[in-house]
C-alpha cells in the first residue's frame, strides 16, 4: 500500500476530492490530512471522511523532526500539498525525495512565488488580460513553486471572466487531474 498524507491550509476541497477518488483503492490509501490552521475547513472534511487529521502550529512545524515523526508513525510514503501555504523545510524534502508534490492554480513559471496563492493568482491573471490560465502540478523543493513540473492543463479566459469564475474553472481542472496524476506517479 502507498500511504499518502495531504497537507492543506484552507478549505480542502482538493483534499476531499483526492480522498474520495482513492476510497477503497487497491494500492493507494489517503491516510492523513495535516493542517497548519486549527479552524481550517479541511479538518472538518477529515472528520466527515473518517480520515485521521493533525493540526500543527508554527513552532511545531519548525521543530526538527516533529512533522517527520508524525509521518513516520503513520508510515507515510508520499506527500500531497493541496493549498498548503508554508514552505516545506529541508529535512522533509530530504526525507521524501521526489515524493512531495504540489498543485499551483496557474501556468508556472508565470504567477508563482511567495504571496502567489489562491485568489491573488487569479486576480493577477485577470488584471494582465491573459487569454489562458490553468494548473501546474510539480515536485516540491525548498523554494515556492519552483520544483520540476510534472503536468500542466490549460483553460481559456474570455472577456466575461472574473477572478471568481476563473477560480471555478481552475478548481475544476484540479479536481479532474490531481488524483489521476497522483495515481500515475504511485503506480508506474
Ligand atoms: C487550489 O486552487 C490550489 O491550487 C491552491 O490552493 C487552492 C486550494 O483550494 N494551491 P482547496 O482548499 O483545495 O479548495
Amino acid at each position: 500500500m502507498n500511504n499518502v498524507a495531504v497537507f492543506a491550509s484552507g478549505s480542502g476541497s482538493n483534499a476531499e476530492n483526492i480522498a474520495k477518488y482513492f476510497f477503497e483503492h487497491e494500492s493507494i490509501s489517503i491516510k492523513l490530512f495535516l493542517s497548519n490552521k486549527s479552524d481550517a475547513y479541511v479538518l472538518e472534511r477529515a472528520k466527515k471522511l473518517n480520515i485521521k487529521s493533525v493540526f500543527f502550529n508554527k513552532e511545531q512545524f519548525k521543530t526538527q523532526n516533529y512533522i517527520l515523526n508524525i509521518l513516520e508513525k503513520e508510515q507515510i510514503d508520499f506527500i500531497v500539498l493541496a493549498g498548503f501555504l508554508w514552505l516545506i523545510p529541508k529535512n522533509l524534502i530530504d526525507a521524501y525525495p521526489n515524493k512531495i508534490i504540489n498543485i499551483h492554480p496557474a501556468l508556472l513559471p508565470k504567477y508563482g512565488g511567495k504571496g502567489m496563492f489562491g485568489d491573488n493568482v487569479h486576480k493577477a491573471v485577470i488584471k494582465n488580460n491573459d487569454t489562458e490560465s490553468g494548473i501546474t502540478i510539480h515536485f516540491v523543493n525548498e523554494k515556492y513553486d519552483d520544483g520540476n513540473i510534472i503536468f500542466q492543463a490549460k483553460c481559456k479566459i474570455n472577456d466575461q471572466d472574473t477572478y471568481q469564475s476563473l477560480a471555478d474553472k481552475v478548481h475544476q481542472l484540479e479536481y479532474n487531474h490531481y488524483p489521476k496524476i497522483i495515481e500515475n506517479l504511485l503506480t508506474k
